[in-house]
């Protein structure tokens, strides 16, 4: 039984919609979450910043004496995912999760797999699903301009800016007859309404939050490491800028007001 709080970080505030997943399933943990709205975003960066920011990401969570590291971005999962492994306590990616979930759901073994530039052009979910199985055909779409439009708010399924930049990008996957589709970054989940009405009703989707968040609750019980609380979790928040819509984004995100405190620090410096 363990009282510390969960960290979690990402590239921005996309991260808070892993942090709702782990607030459905485990309402009584605490959450330490650090956003780096600052450098936001990372999927169009290269490889060695995105790997030198996620291990100044997880050191900052690491002097915070959390009980577990989930790295809730899908650019640090795929380029950066061996950021956790001398860690000494459980470090939850969304990368291999999402990965066994997508390849338990699909019948016809042809997987999609959507998200940032970074994250698509890394190969990392296609390694990954055909460690699971082989034979397993992947198509992958880089779809950036997605992120942009979460965050600007464009994000109702009528929507129809969204729409026809999601027609465009999903059309190749529809092409390659696949039956799941991995949302392989933060945002896609707050789109998955459109998303799906692009996909067709045939087609599954693979939410890498929700995916990531029960892996940690998993992992977090196997060792031992629940909170015995039976008190709602305190949060915090910490994040590198904090920027005019950061309100607006992260209720997005997150599906209500964020609940507890928020602060904001120098990343490069801690
Ligand atoms: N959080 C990032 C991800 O899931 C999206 C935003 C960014 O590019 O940093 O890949």
């Amino acid at each position: 039984m363990d009282r510390r709080p969960i960290g979690v970080f990402d590239s921005g505030l996309g991260g808070l919609t892993t942090v709702r997943q782990l607030l459905r399933i485990l309402p009584n943990e605490s959450i330490l979450y650090f956003g780096d709205t600052g450098r936001v975003p990372y999927g169009n960066r290269g490889r060695d910043t995105i790997i030198r920011y996620a291990q100044q990401d997880v050191r900052f969570l690491m002097k915070h004496d959390v009980k577990a590291v989930v790295a809730a971005c899908g650019t640090v999962s795929s380029v950066a995912h061996d950021v956790g492994d001398a860690l000494p306590i459980p470090f939850i990616d969304v990368l291999r999760p999402t990965a066994k979930a997508a390849a338990r759901a699909s019948k016809n073994r042809r997987i999609g797999v959507i998200g940032t530039s970074a994250t698509v052009s890394s190969g990392s979910y296609r390694r990954e699903l055909l460690k699971l199985d082989p034979a397993i055909a992947v198509a992958e779409q880089a779809c950036p301009l997605f992120v942009p439009l979460v965050e600007s708010g464009f994000v109702s399924p009528e929507e129809p800016v969204t729409r026809l930049v999601a027609e465009r990008y999903l059309a190749p996957l529809r092409d390659a007859g696949i039956d799941t589709l991995i949302l392989g970054c933060t945002h896609f989940p707050i789109i998955s309404e459109t998303i799906r009405d692009v996909m067709g009703p045939d087609v599954t989707l693979v939410d890498a939050g929700r995916e990531a968040a029960e892996s940690c609750r998993k992992l977090l019980e196997e060792n031992g490491l629940l909170t015995d609380s039976a008190s709602p979790g305190e949060h915090r928040f910490f994040v590198s800028d904090l920027t005019e819509s950061f309100y607006d984004v992260a209720a997005l995100c997150l599906g209500r007001a964020v609940p507890g405190e928020l602060e904001r620090i120098d990343i490069e410096t801690v």
